[in-house]
């Protein structure tokens, strides 16, 4: 029998939150995220075989391809592995041979903590080291957002790849999704801390609807560059200058312009509140750009607006709105710890009442990226 334990790694990557700066890292936005002590563990050894094998304790089919079968699958999750592996053999041909990968997964799929980067960045680490393909972290986010791009469909920014990848515990990334420039912002909470609100809700235009929202701003920017040739990138754009142009924008493509600009906005007001340990002020910027999301960019739902119209409600809590790409999954919420228990009671019992739906509670702390260990 072969000794598969011989060359094998374990990786642990983190889900994430954003604290502001939602819908706009597609657009050169500046974002906000921090990797979460929630986790998807990858066990991964080498095995003398003409398969790959990926099994998952959160999904019933086990991933079993044949080497350099890269043909797309019915079940998601099997894209993004698909997909991890096509894009490394883009950089490192042919060099991903027979191996094994069991995933034992803490992070809930589709409630907008980013399951799928967790998956995708920790795969394609995982390979990294077991292969010893000395691929740079940038390669490895690269590697994962293309995955998602082709293999998921999903059009998104680098938001989730530089979370798992590249976070700091008790820190938040300050990313310009532009240039790509990073830098760490310290939070000290205090007596306080995020807590997350499952809605159980996902609805399912979540893909097509977070596409619409790529090509709906890429349009507006379109329009706004043949009035200000100079502007580099959407999020670049002054309130002032979309104002002056406002009758050329059809109302609908007006809002996507004004809420991409005052979200990007906001993430410079957090940065400066964190900086002060203002924690009242990175609430209130929550509750603002929540009722943007739902409003202007129109990508929240009843069940996540009803969640973060009571949180206001209670007067429990500093901040709240959704989080990730919208239309259901979770609400993130900054309160302080002694109220939480009474706060996760009064809320469920009402959402129940309301929506037939449990509601469930994660307090999650703000940890360190992805890391991998031989076994
Ligand atoms: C998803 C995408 C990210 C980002 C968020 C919304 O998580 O993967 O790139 O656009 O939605 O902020």
């Amino acid at each position: 029998m072969q000794n598969l334990a011989n060359n094998s790694y374990q990786v642990i990557s983190p889900a994430r939150i954003n604290l502001i700066g939602e819908h706009i890292d597609y657009n050169g936005g500046s974002v906000l995220p921090a990797a979460i002590d929630l986790n998807i563990k990858i066990k991964i050894y080498k095995r003398n075989s003409n398969l790959w094998k990926v099994t998952s304790d959160s999904q019933s089919k086990d991933f079993i391809r044949k080497l350099n079968d890269f043909s797309l699958s019915s079940i998601l999750w099997h894209n993004y592995i698909i997909g991890v592996i096509f894009e490394i053999n883009q950089i490192k041909p042919k060099i991903i041979s027979g191996f094994i990968a069991r995933i034992k997964s803490e992070i809930p799929i589709g409630i907008g903590i980013s399951s799928s980067a967790a998956l995708t960045c920790g795969l394609a680490s995982g390979l990294n080291k077991l292969f010893n393909l000395r691929l740079t972290k940038f390669q490895i986010i690269n590697i994962s957002r293309n995955a998602e791009h082709k293999f998921a469909g999903v059009k998104c920014g680098f938001l989730d790849q530089y979370a798992v990848l590249k976070s700091k515990k008790n820190n938040f990334l300050h990313l310009n999704c532009f240039n790509l420039k990073l830098s760490y912002v310290p939070v000290n909470l205090k007596d306080y801390e995020f807590l997350l609100l499952n809605s159980n809700v996902k609805h399912s235009l979540s893909e097509s609807e977070y596409n619409n929202r790529v090509l709906e701003t890429q349009n507006g920017f379109n329009l706004i560059r043949k009035f200000y040739p100079q502007t580099p990138y959407l999020c670049s754009v002054s309130l002032s200058e979309i104002e002056s142009i406002e009758s050329e924008f059809s109302k609908k493509i007006y809002k996507r312009m004004l809420f991409s600009v005052n979200e990007n906005n906001r993430v410079n007001e957090a940065v400066s509140a964190l900086k002060v340990n203002d924690l009242a002020k990175v609430g209130k910027l929550m509750y603002e750009s929540h009722k943007d999301l739902n409003e202007l960019f129109e990508v929240s739902c009843d069940e996540i607006n009803y969640l973060v119209g009571l949180s206001k409600k209670s007067g429990l809590v500093l901040g709240s709105r959704m989080i990730g790409g919208g239309f259901g999954g979770c609400t993130l919420n900054l309160i302080k710890k002694v109220h939480k228990e009474k706060f996760i009671k009064f809320i469920s019992k009402n959402y129940y009442q309301k929506y037939h739906l449990k509601l469930e509670a994660f307090a999650v702390s703000i940890s360190k990226s992805l890391t991998v260990r031989k076994l």
